[in-house]
């Protein structure tokens, strides 16, 4: 049964809530400001703030050198280490881009959520609320003309060159957010790091096994334990395992994962030059008088500067800390390392009779010389075999170095925005780069050739079914977490997408077919979309009304060779309440509660989700044969019978079988059967809130208002992806 026992983390056939641990569970007593807007509203720029147009009046220049400026300004509250913000800030772009996940695309740096619980407050985020606050002062200046979300990549980027470093460009254009994201799971344990088990791996198995679809393997860390897996500095193939499984799920292969925490360690230093239990409760849970600031230490000296206490670990990794060199591959190739504690009790790695010019600066006094460091995950880099040839081989060609850090970081800080038409900002490089998913600029068809295509379709002999189906595989991959998927480019049409299962293969296939043979000027991904209109405009003439279905034309199709087919694999859906489909794989988490995770990622409101769920179970888009859900006698027709025929008494409901994924509604008198259905079918009658939203769509006199407001969502789901739109 699907919500049978077992652990809920990984155990065999174990369900789990849908958003695991959240907010309120970790801080029971934070200010309830969501009841002031359950609409999930909280956004003070207002409806008719266009971000985009405020970032184009923005003096990129002046803000680029204020932010210069910035990073040598030491503040008494927070001193620099070596007089220097750069490798703080670099650490804050990071952290903000990396809690990007492929599996579902959130997480990741487009929204600015580092602002906000629990982010702000995870162990991995320590002190990065002093990185903010710094940049206060600058944010305030540039205002509107300037998200947090865009802000805090900037500084990276500015940080990375005011030391030396390479950059690869700047794409602007991150709108900002101004409460939690409430839609990210981000882990069923009710522990940090450091204070449990590493709960993500499943022993059974005698792997680590992380749990789909998070990166990093424990709550709270952005990826992995830097002490070793569970804090184990031995476990060295645990380490380099940890390592790739977690960058592999944010888009990061071996070169990319190396040339990143290389050259991100050439800079800066660990800090754990204290006692760790001196400091307080971290942001979201502190004091008020801290005024946002989290881990606030009981040191003499406030843990601040010679004291700060953040990951534990203490040290820099280079000789030459504020500056872009060759040295981190150097010291890590050059020396043995020997296993020592820090100050803090943390387990690092020191090199064994280190020379004294090789000793960096202390970050406090730089006439003081202490030894470098490295933690266990940078070891990796040395000691696990693959890493060691890609490290080698940056280490005798620093050119190459140069340039997959900058590319990655490019990738590791705009992998979320979705494709380059959403770039903003005179640094936005001219290259194209696969994991952009590249789209060629479509046209737009004329009136008269998109009224020549109509006819064709519809003379075509496909079935409302079928053209529904196309275009619902076509657009409904889009998710708004990192802007990828969707109808444009019609890579419905291309490996792997044409082959998953969700999407019926041969069928799919002959409608393309048939639509490649008709499109005439039009691009396949257009023909898909206006076959909907097609198969939709039929279907509401056959149930008797006039709503016409609107279709913006102008969509590319992209190749083969512009598509990652790897990157796209992890987009295949498990299951899809609207087309009633569920895979073969175990789901780890009840179909209703996927429906409201995918109708989330394409960004539809309750009333939304309904009225297409309700829409297309009538117009026959079940996956397959399927007849689940398909509450009418009039297949093919736009109606309310879906609604109709869920609210009525006549019907009493009842499992089918053993399991829970399948009901049947026999007549209450007679005893005979009626409907078959599913979770994803009966929900809308037992869950209270989509209950209330079904039964304005069964109500008499409201049978237009659902053919309107299927349309209006339905085209939102095609134009999702539009962004050269407004
Ligand atoms: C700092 C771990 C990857 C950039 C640190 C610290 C740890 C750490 C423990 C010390 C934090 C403190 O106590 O202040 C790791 C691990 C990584 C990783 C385990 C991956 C396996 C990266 C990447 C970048 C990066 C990909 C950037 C491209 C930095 C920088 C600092 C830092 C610049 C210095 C911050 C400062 O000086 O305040 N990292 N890191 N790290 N990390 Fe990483």
């Amino acid at each position: 049964s699907m919500d049978g026992g077992g652990c809920p983390m990984h155990g065999a056939g174990g369900v789990r809530a849908l958003l695991g641990r959240t907010n309120k569970d970790w801080w029971p007593e934070m200010l309830a400001t969501e009841i002031l807007n359950p609409n999930g509203s909280s956004n003070p720029m207002g409806a008719d703030f266009d971000y985009a147009e405020a970032f184009k009046q923005l003096d990129y220049a002046a803000l680029k050198a204020d932010l210069t400026a910035l990073m040598t300004d030491s503040q008494p509250w927070w001193p620099a280490d070596y007089g220097h913000y750069g490798p703080f800030f670099i650490r804050m772009a990071w952290h903000a881009a990396g809690t990007y996940r492929t599996a579902d695309g959130r997480g990741g740096a487009n929204s600015g959520q580092q602002r906000f619980a629990p982010l702000d407050s995870w162990p991995d985020n320590g002190n990065l609320d002093k990185a903010r606050r710094l940049l206060w002062p600058i944010k305030q200046k540039y205002g509107k003309h300037i998200s947090w979300a865009d802000l805090f990549i900037l500084t990276g980027n500015v940080a990375i060159e005011s030391m030396g470093g390479p950059v690869f460009g700047f794409g602007g254009g991150r709108p900002d957010v101004f409460e939690p994201e409430r839609d990210i799971y981000w882990g069923s344990e009710d522990k940090w790091v450091n204070e449990g088990v590493q709960t993500r791996i499943a022993p059974e198995h005698g792997f680590h096994e992380i749990e789909g679809p998070l990166a990093a393997i424990q709550m709270g860390l952005i990826y992995v334990n830097p002490e070793g897996p569970q804090g184990n500095p031995h476990d060295d193939a645990g380490m380099a395992r940890d390592m790739k499984e977690t960058f592999a799920r944010m888009a990061m292969n071996a070169e990319e994962t190396v040339a990143l925490t290389a050259g991100g360690h050439t800079f800066g230093k660990a800090h754990g030059n204290g006692d760790a239990s001196l400091l307080g409760a971290a942001p979201a849970g502190g004091d008020l008088v801290a005024q946002g600031f989290g881990w606030v230490s009981g040191h003499e000296s406030g843990g601040i500067g010679e004291h700060t206490v953040t990951s534990g670990i203490e040290g820099a990794w280079t000789n030459t800390p504020r500056e872009w060199t060759e040295n981190y591959f150097r010291l890590l190739f050059d020396y043995d390392y020997e296993l020592v504690k820090s100050p803090a009790g943390a387990n690092q790695w020191q090199p064994i009779n280190q020379k004294e010019e090789d000793m960096a600066p202390a970050a406090w006094d730089s006439n003081l010389r202490v030894p470098t460091m490295m933690t266990t995950a940078d070891m990796a880099l040395k000691r696990d075999p693959e890493f060691r040839a890609i490290s080698e081989k940056f280490r005798n060609d620093h050119e190459a170095f140069k340039d997959a850090f900058a590319r990655a970081w490019f990738k590791l800080t705009h992998r979320d925005m979705g494709p380059k038409v959403r770039y903003l900002g005179p640094e936005v490089p001219a290259e194209d780069l696969i994991w952009q998913d590249p789209i060629p600029t479509g046209t737009r068809p004329s009136d008269v050739d998109v009224a020549a295509v109509k006819a064709k379709i519809a003379g075509s002999g496909l079935t409302v079914s079928q053209l529904v189906k196309a275009a619902w595989a076509s657009a409904s991959t889009f998710r708004k977490s990192d802007f990828r998927g969707g109808a444009n480019g019609a890579r419905v049409a291309l490996a792997p997408q044409k082959d998953w299962e969700v999407n019926e293969p041969a069928t799919l296939a002959k409608v393309i077919d048939t639509l490649n043979g008709l499109r005439g000027n039009l691009s396949l991904a257009d023909a898909i979309v206006l076959g909907g209109v097609v198969g939709l405009e039929k279907a509401i003439a056959d149930a008797g009304f006039g709503v016409a279905v609107p279709f913006s034309g102008g969509r590319g199709d992209a190749t083969a060779a512009q598509t990652d087919a790897d990157s796209f694999a992890v987009m295949e859906p498990e299951a899809d309440a609207f087309r009633n489909y569920v895979g073969k794989k175990k789901l780890a988490v009840k179909v209703e509660e996927m429906m409201l995770d995918r109708a989330s990622l394409l960004g539809l409101s309750v009333p939304e989700m309904t009225v297409l769920i309700g829409g297309l179970r009538v117009l026959g888009a079940n996956h397959g044969e399927r007849g689940h859900g398909h509450f009418t006698k009039r297949p093919g027709q736009l109606t309310n019978d879906f609604f109709v025929n869920l609210y009525d008494m006549t019907n009493v409901w009842a499992a089918a079988g053993e399991g829970d994924d399948e009901y049947v509604a026999t007549d209450r008198a007679a005893g005979h059967e009626k409907w078959r259905a599913t979770r994803a079918d009966l929900i809308f009658g037992s869950n209270s809130e989509l209950r209330a939203v079904g039964e304005v769509y069964a109500e008499t006199g409201n049978e237009e208002k659902f053919v309107k407001d299927f349309v209006t969502a339905w085209t939102k789901v095609m134009n999702a992806d539009r962004f050269d739109l407004k």
